[in-house]
């Protein structure tokens, strides 16, 4: 079941069914002040509108509300006051910590669901758990001012929400290991070089570039769009016989069920 709007506000995030089209949903990281800064209630939130999409929901878009798409955890979480309203961090070195972790990282995985396509809408700052945000999607639009840096090193941390995959399969161990080393900032000009964007547009337009994005890819026939998706995930860890088989599979697998319809 969708949550509720009540539960998304107080978890710093908003959900619009039907947009930026019909098919589309789209996922608002909302709290501006804090530069969208994350906190576990926005994880659980993120999460609980993953297990909870509407039916026949193709695609999502995930945006920051304000200049920034996030600039990470909420720094304060690292305090002794905390957040209002927040839960403490549990002890990262203690028994419990693996399971905590693996309950955040629901809040990044449901994002590489064959049913879906999920799109990030970046302007700004996308830093830490902000870039690995942006890394969990399947594609991702830049604003021309879009600014990426995987901060968690230089914190003393492994980036640990689900973002080292993405990061690797996408711009190679080498790029990867330096930026994740180095916490630099990638500029989103930067960015497409090294293919962690797909398309690079002027702030203003970014969100018509969104909505043509979404538009386009609900041209494609519901279950086709998942069979293509699963079988271009599998790839890299296929040997080409393995793909090619795959291939066969998922096209006889599609067309059966079309029969079927
Ligand atoms: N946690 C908590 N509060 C934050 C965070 C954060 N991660 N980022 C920004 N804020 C708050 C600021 O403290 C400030 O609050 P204030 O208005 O009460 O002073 C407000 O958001 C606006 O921030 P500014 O720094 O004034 O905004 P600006 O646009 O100049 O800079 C930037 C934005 C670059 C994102 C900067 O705020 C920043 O560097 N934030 C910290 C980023 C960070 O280190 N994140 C952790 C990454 S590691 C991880 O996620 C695991």
């Amino acid at each position: 079941m969708t949550p509720a709007p009540a539960d998304l506000t107080r978890a710093g995030l908003s959900l619009e069914v039907g947009q930026p089209a019909p098919g589309a949903v789209t996922v608002t990281l909302s709290r501006a002040q804090r530069r969208n800064a994350m906190t576990p209630s926005m994880w659980r939130g993120l999460a609980a509108i993953g297990r909870g999409l509407p039916e026949g929901t193709r695609v999502v878009v995930i945006r920051g509300a304000g200049p920034s798409f996030s600039a990470g955890i909420d720094l304060r979480l690292f305090t002794p006051d905390g957040v209002p309203g927040e839960e403490p961090l549990p002890d990262l070195a203690g028994p419990g910590a693996e399971d905590w972790i693996a309950a955040c990282q629901q809040a990044f995985t449901w994002l590489h669901d064959p049913a879906i396509v999920s799109i990030a809408a970046v302007r700004g700052h996308a830093i830490g758990a902000g870039f690995q945000l942006a890394l969990a999607c399947d594609l991702r639009v830049l604003a021309d001012d879009a600014r990426l840096c995987l901060k968690e090193a230089a914190l003393g941390l492994v980036p640990d929400l689900a973002g080292s995959k993405p990061l690797v399969d996408i711009v190679g161990l080498p790029r990867a290991l330096e930026l994740a080393l180095t916490a630099r900032t990638v500029t989103a000009a930067e960015a497409q070089q090294l293919r962690l964007a797909e398309l690079v547009v002027p702030a203003a337009e970014l969100d018509g570039a969104v909505s043509d994005l979404a538009a386009a890819l609900l041209t494609a026939d519901p279950a086709v769009s998942r069979a293509v998706k699963e079988l271009l995930a599998g790839a890299p860890g296929r040997t080409l016989p393995e793909q090619a088989a795959a291939e066969r599979r998922a096209q006889v697998t599609l067309q059966r069920s079309r029969i079927s319809r």
